[in-house]
């Protein structure tokens, strides 16, 4: 029998770096953009395959696997909650989301692996139980993660996120259109989390007051969205650019998109994810989203998205 698991991209509206550090952030689910696991049932052991990488191709074996490989430890811990000591099947990853893009394809890839081996097991595994799972891989990938990467991906919900709370969603009343662009460069998350800690270390008062006004940003984010104005959040998703510039997570190419995506008439645009490489998005109104697409084009963009965010899901 197959059956077939997934889970989503995300993209960061407002406030990634500080959300590390306990400021608020605010995270949407791009449900047009998937991370796939092909489930078929055999006698044989479990075997993992990628239909894009033949080196991710693996035969799994409880206590014989490597847990420092993100695709074993999503499945040992996946078997640990269901206590299982053997697994039989084959799981296929097929992964629309490109890897080192700031879009959450290493949780979303986990996640979808994870209900992957629940559906081999023909059982489900609660929302909660599999955020913790892809939280513990997210830290081979990112070292010290807020945690928002996997709770937006696994509950698949606009949320506003703080370390450590409760997950709180946030109701869309006028759906958002978001054009996502891919630099095409890899954004190397683990280091430029660790490069702002540093910097923590080294300038606190500067680094702390960059922080909290990121944290006051996405708070009226927050009133913006529920109130539908789409023109503020745009400003207050640009002046979020300009703070993670003044804490050097940024890069050229990253500011060219951005520059541009303004310059083709989105209501805002900032980095979204760790920075230095990775993904930009522009906030348009569904009139501004081709000159901006186009914009973001010429100026090198490698791929470019649109996705539509409305009340709790997302559509393409
Ligand atoms: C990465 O998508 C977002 C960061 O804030 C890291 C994290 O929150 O874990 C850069």
């Amino acid at each position: 029998m197959l059956s077939i698991s997934s889970a989503p991209a995300k993209a960061i509206l407002v406030g990634e770096h500080a959300v590390v550090h306990g400021q608020p952030a605010i995270a949407v689910p791009l449900s047009q953009l998937r991370a796939c696991v092909d489930a078929r049932n055999s006698a044989r052991p479990l075997t993992v395959s990628s239909s894009h990488a033949v080196s991710a191709s693996f035969r799994w074996c409880k206590g014989e696997s490597d847990s420092t490989d993100p695709l074993n430890l999503a499945i040992d811990l996946t078997a640990r909650f269901f206590a299982v000591n053997a697994l039989h099947g084959e799981l296929m990853i097929r992964s629309e989301i490109p890897v080192a893009s700031g879009l959450g394809s290493g949780a979303a890839v986990s996640a979808a692996l994870a209900r992957g081996v629940a559906a081999l097991l023909n059982r489900g595994i609660p929302d909660d139980d599999l955020s913790s799972i892809v939280y513990e891989v997210e830290k081979l990938h990112h070292g010290t993660p807020s945690g928002i990467d996997n709770t937006v991906i696994v509950y698949e919900r606009p949320l506003y996120f703080v370390k450590d709370r409760s997950v709180d969603f946030i109701a869309i009343t006028r759906p958002l259109t978001l054009v996502v662009a891919d630099t095409g460069m890899p954004a190397p998350t683990g280091a430029v989390v660790a490069d702002v800690r540093d910097r923590l270390k080294r300038q606190p008062s500067q680094t702390r007051d960059l922080f909290s006004r990121i944290g006051a940003l996405a708070r009226r984010a927050r009133i913006s969205i529920e109130a539908g104005d789409h023109g503020r959040l745009g400003q207050l998703m640009t002046q979020n650019h300009e703070l993670l510039q003044a804490l050097d997570v940024s890069c050229a190419i990253l500011d060219r998109l951005v520059q541009a995506a303004l310059n083709g008439g989105a209501f805002g645009a900032k980095l979204s994810g760790g920075g230095r490489g990775g993904s930009m998005i522009a906030l348009v109104s569904p009139e501004s989203e081709a000159s901006v697409s186009d914009a973001l084009r010429r100026a090198g963009a490698q791929r470019v998205i649109v996705s539509a965010v409305s009340g709790g899901i997302t559509t393409s």
